[in-house]
């Protein structure tokens, strides 16, 4: 693919947004796509909402979607915004890229801003490949988000069994060894509809898994340690009740589903965090929403009648995601 510049295709990086953000105490949400229906949700949903976002594509999506396609995809979302006439930017950010070449690829490619995730080499070599991305990134000024710790779950296609919460005696000198731009830290979060085992929660009165709650003395020493320097919250999904119920009322199977508490999301969303990772959370809104549409309707074989109302549904999501979670409505 020709080299292209972020610029030229109308995206923004991710610097003003992160300095209004840490000013305006809230967080910018940055949602995961791979596919036509998740991107008109977000892109509507954001519009609606007069919300800045991030759209991420991660390794996987781009080989799900095609990488020529997405790229094509999100500047047809910025066309999108123009002809609306809505104040709306974006980023184009590469989700947990795990080498120097993808990172490259993405920055050459047209992307705003990139992830190079680390974190599970030792730390002298997170510091050495996020250097490297930080160099290459800056000179066509993407931004570069780096991490530090381990989020439990699966990260980066690597399961990690136990979660390593970051250090905060290492973000200083990580931050200035590599000059990235952002800080992904491991505060009790992790990927997918199961963050955390049924015997670390406690159940409230309705028999709903109550999760224990984030580790805000890490985030706050973090914070002391690089003060006014933006911090991304990885697994940063709720995974919402309702339909987790709605997946196994009309047929699936999702066992001791928990996720973030939106009141614990709030707060972090008011402190450093200028970043908020949403994936698993539009994946079971699309999911609840096909399994009922096709349980109620066996007859209906337009794919249109069942990824419409899941497009929709998850449009709704965003908005008050936003809205009463983020903080990020009305600050396009
Ligand atoms: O953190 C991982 C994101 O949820 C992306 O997941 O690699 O399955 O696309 P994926
Ligand atoms: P969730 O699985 O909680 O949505 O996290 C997504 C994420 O961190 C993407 O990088
Ligand atoms: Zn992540």
């Amino acid at each position: 693919m020709a080299t292209v510049s972020y610029k030229d295709l109308g995206l923004v990086n991710t610097k003003e947004m992160f300095k209004k953000a840490m000013a305006g105490k809230y967080a910018i949400p940055a949602y995961n796509f791979n596919n036509l229906e998740q991107l008109q949700a977000i892109v509507l949903g954001c519009i609606e909402s007069k919300s800045p976002f991030i759209l991420q594509v991660s390794s996987g999506a781009r080989k799900y979607a095609n990488q020529v396609l997405l790229r094509y995809l999100a500047q047809g979302a910025v066309e999108m915004i123009k002809e609306a006439k809505s104040p709306v930017t974006f980023a184009l950010h590469l989700d947990h890229g795990d080498t120097f070449d993808l990172c490259k690829s993405c920055v050459d490619s047209g992307f705003s801003s990139v992830m190079i995730d680390g974190s599970h080499h030792p730390y002298d070599e997170n510091v050495r490949l996020t250097k490297q991305v930080v160099e290459y990134a800056h000179r066509f000024d993407v931004s570069v988000e780096g991490e530090l710790g381990v989020l439990a779950g699966i990260e980066d296609d690597v399961e990690a069994a136990k979660a390593v919460y970051t250090h905060p005696d290492q973000v200083e000198d990580f931050v200035k060894k590599t000059g990235v731009d952002s800080l992904a830290i491991s505060i009790g979060t992790s990927h997918g509809a199961n963050k955390f085992k049924p015997e670390q929660c406690t159940r409230n009165a309705d028999g709903v898994l109550v999760p224990p709650p984030l580790r805000f003395d890490i985030l706050e020493e973090c914070e002391r340690r690089i003060p006014g320097f933006p911090i991304v919250l990885h697994g940063a999904s709720s995974v919402v009740p309702t339909y987790v119920k709605m997946i196994n009322q009309y047929g699936g199977n999702l066992k001791d589903a928990v996720g973030i508490p939106e009141d614990q999301l709030r707060k972090a969303a008011t402190s450093a965090v200028c970043k908020v990772n949403i994936d698993s959370d539009g994946r079971l809104v699309v999911t609840a929403l096909v399994r009922k549409v096709l349980a109620e309707k066996p007859e209906e074989f337009d794919p249109r009648k069942f990824l419409g109302p899941a497009r929709d549904e998850l449009k709704n999501m965003i908005i008050h995601k936003n809205e009463k979670v983020l903080g990020s409505a009305g600050k396009a």
